[in-house]
């Protein structure tokens, strides 16, 4: 087994970890946790979502936080859309690159898109088409994949089906998500396995939600697959409001602590990382979900 040299970061605490807050983070906040992230080193920070403030009130100022942002050379800030309507709004907000978000499972796709899987790949079909057209980079996302909160077990090929569409309608990279963090390592070698069939894993990504304590064994699981782009949140932040029991994220403290400890390069600092973690726990006041955060913090006091 041969595990990838260097592995792509995506921090999505801005959007997955604060659009499940109970109560507003103020933009400047947003805005300050995304220059620390990148300061860290994180190449790409998914900034924000472009979808509606009915349904995500915690998104509601998606276009102040694109437009406060200090872009740094070489990081990218994918945004969410999905549906035409968010597209415009990303276009209009700078966005240069794009996400779309479908499910394995019909209910899912219902609770958090209101319409059908076949509805949801229309409206992402009409987004690829305009946002390639505008040269913007366009990632699909796949809910549900290793289980879901309404339907249960997820069948691979499900997963497949949707993926495929993504990328026939010229998605980048596709991601296959846990989001209610079920998933084994065994469920996530044979998910990846049977996508790679159709795409090739330079082109897949995991995003794992740790609620069950699996994301770093289901990471691992997905590295030795090939798999070497992985979304993750600091701190833990996260969840999916339409995805009852969702915890957070896996830390990205967590999944840069076992990659250093594997060898494998991100190019992101650790202390900068703990740091930026810190701030934005700090505003929340609540202790971080990273427990290699935590204990690197008590060694240093220690120290
Ligand atoms: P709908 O109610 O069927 O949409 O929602 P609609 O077209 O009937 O519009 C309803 C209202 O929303 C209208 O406003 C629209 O203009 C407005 P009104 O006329 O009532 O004043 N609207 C919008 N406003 C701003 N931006 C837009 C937009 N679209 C419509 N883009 C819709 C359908 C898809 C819009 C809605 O269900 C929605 O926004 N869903 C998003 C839910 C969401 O953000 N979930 C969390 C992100 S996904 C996630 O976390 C999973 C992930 O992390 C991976 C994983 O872990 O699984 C990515
Ligand atoms: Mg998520």
């Amino acid at each position: 087994m041969t595990l990838p040299r260097k592995v792509k970061l995506v921090e999505v605490g801005p959007r997955d970890g604060l659009q499940n807050e109970p109560t507003p983070v103020a933009t400047a906040v947003k805005i300050e946790l995304i220059h620390r992230l990148q300061d860290a080193g994180l190449p790409v920070i998914e900034a924000t979502a472009f979808v509606s403030p009915k349904w995500v009130p915690q998104m509601a100022d998606n276009a102040q936080v694109m437009a406060g942002i200090r872009r740094k050379p070489g990081v990218s800030y994918p945004v969410l859309v999905p549906n035409r309507k968010g597209l415009d709004a990303a276009l209009a907000a700078g966005a240069q690159e794009v996400v779309v978000f479908g499910a394995a499972t019909e209910t899912f796709s219902q609770k958090n898109t209101n319409c059908s899987i076949a509805e949801g790949l229309a409206r992402f079909a009409e987004v690829c088409k305009e946002a390639l057209a505008q040269r913007l980079k366009v990632r699909g996302d796949i809910s549900v994949c290793l289980g879901c909160p309404y339907e249960g077990e997820v069948k691979p090929e499900a997963v497949v089906r949707v993926a495929r569409a993504l990328d026939d309608m010229g998605c980048y990279e596709i991601t296959i998500a846990d989001t209610i963090g079920v998933g084994t390592p065994g469920k996530t070698r044979a998910t990846f396995e049977a996508v790679m069939k159709s795409i090739p894993m330079e082109r897949l990504a995991g995003h794992f939600h740790d609620t069950y304590g699996q994301a770093l064994a289901n990471i691992y699981a997905a590295l030795a697959c090939g798999v070497a782009t992985f979304d993750s949140s600091v701190a833990g932040l996260g969840g999916c409001p339409y995805a009852k029991g969702a915890t957070g994220n896996v830390a990205t403290e967590d999944v840069l602590y076992m990659l250093n400890g594997l060898g494998i390069d991100t190019g992101v600092d650790i202390a900068k990382l703990i740091a930026a973690g810190e701030y934005i726990c700090g505003v929340l006041g609540r202790p971080t979900h990273s427990k290699a955060a935590r204990a690197l913090a008590a060694k240093a006091k220690a120290a």
